[in-house]
């Protein structure tokens, strides 16, 4: 495991793209795991600048998002397929067809959840990542009681996690209840994995997933039983951390 503090958010996207495109260069055909929300925008400005810059292919490229909310179509400007699209996709030269979001909107959830995690293990795995944490210390949409050992499924959201991504909506109501979500258990069999965490609410949430149990009560604490693990934190997410880590 390691932790780089870095002093703000534009560092901590530049470090982790750094990262990620040092893996890419290295190995055609890199599997990419995505995540939404705003902690990983400064990564994929960064991803974009590097593409345009002839510094980055993304054309063998093959991506998995982590999450997708039940209900969304794709072409709903709060689904996490559009989301992608207007933050990252739409701006590189990568193939769209190998950009994978888990469907919101499938017949049978639970048959596409299968699908899903089929597709990650014919492709080879995951080979870096990226993940944010929510304030309850959630990773991709896997809150609080969720088995440190889950798998792609249908999962209900909690109040809080309604509560803060209410701010994407006109209405708190307008929030999906449930989302379809890589499991814990998914995501600890990537190869690599990249944590980013920036603003003072995600503090104590990184600290207690960083320094304290394993529980299913902090769902991001499962990342200290995998082995190669870069937790990359802006200061004001770091402020309550009690070790010494790398600055
Ligand atoms: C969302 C996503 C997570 C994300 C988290 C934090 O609900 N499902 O994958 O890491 O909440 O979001 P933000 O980065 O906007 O704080």
């Amino acid at each position: 495991m390691q932790v780089i503090i870095v002093p703000n958010k534009e560092e901590m996207g530049k470090r982790a793209a750094a990262l990620i495109a040092e893996q890419m260069r290295a190995k055609p055909q890199f599997v990419l795991g995505l995540a939404t929300g705003s902690t990983p925008l400064p990564l994929y400005q960064e991803l974009i600048r590097m593409n345009k810059a002839g510094e980055l292919d993304f054309s063998t490229a093959i991506t998995f998002n982590l999450d997708e909310y039940v209900g969304l179509p794709p072409t709903h400007d709060q689904s996490y397929r559009c989301f992608m699209n207007v933050n990252l996709f739409d701006h590189i030269n990568i193939n769209k067809a190998a950009t994978h979001v888990p469907d919101g909107m499938a017949p049978d959830p639970d048959v596409s959840c299968e699908a899903y995690e089929c597709m990650i293990e014919d492709i080879g795995g995951i080979d870096c990542q990226v993940l944010g944490i929510g304030s309850n210390g959630h990773i991709a949409f896997n809150e609080p009681g969720s088995s440190l050992a889950s798998r792609t499924r249908v999962v209900k959201l909690t109040k809080s996690t309604i509560k803060d991504n209410s701010r994407f909506f006109a209405r708190t109501e307008d929030v999906p209840t449930r989302a379809i979500s890589m499991g814990i258990g998914t995501v600890l069999e990537a190869e690599g994995i990249v944590l980013l965490a920036y603003g003072a609410n995600k503090a104590d949430a990184v600290a207690k997933a960083l320094e304290g149990p394993v529980t299913v009560s902090v769902p991001a604490s499962a990342l200290q039983l995998h082995p190669r693990v870069h937790w990359i934190i802006a200061e004001d997410a770091a402020s309550k951390l009690r070790l010494e880590w790398e600055r």
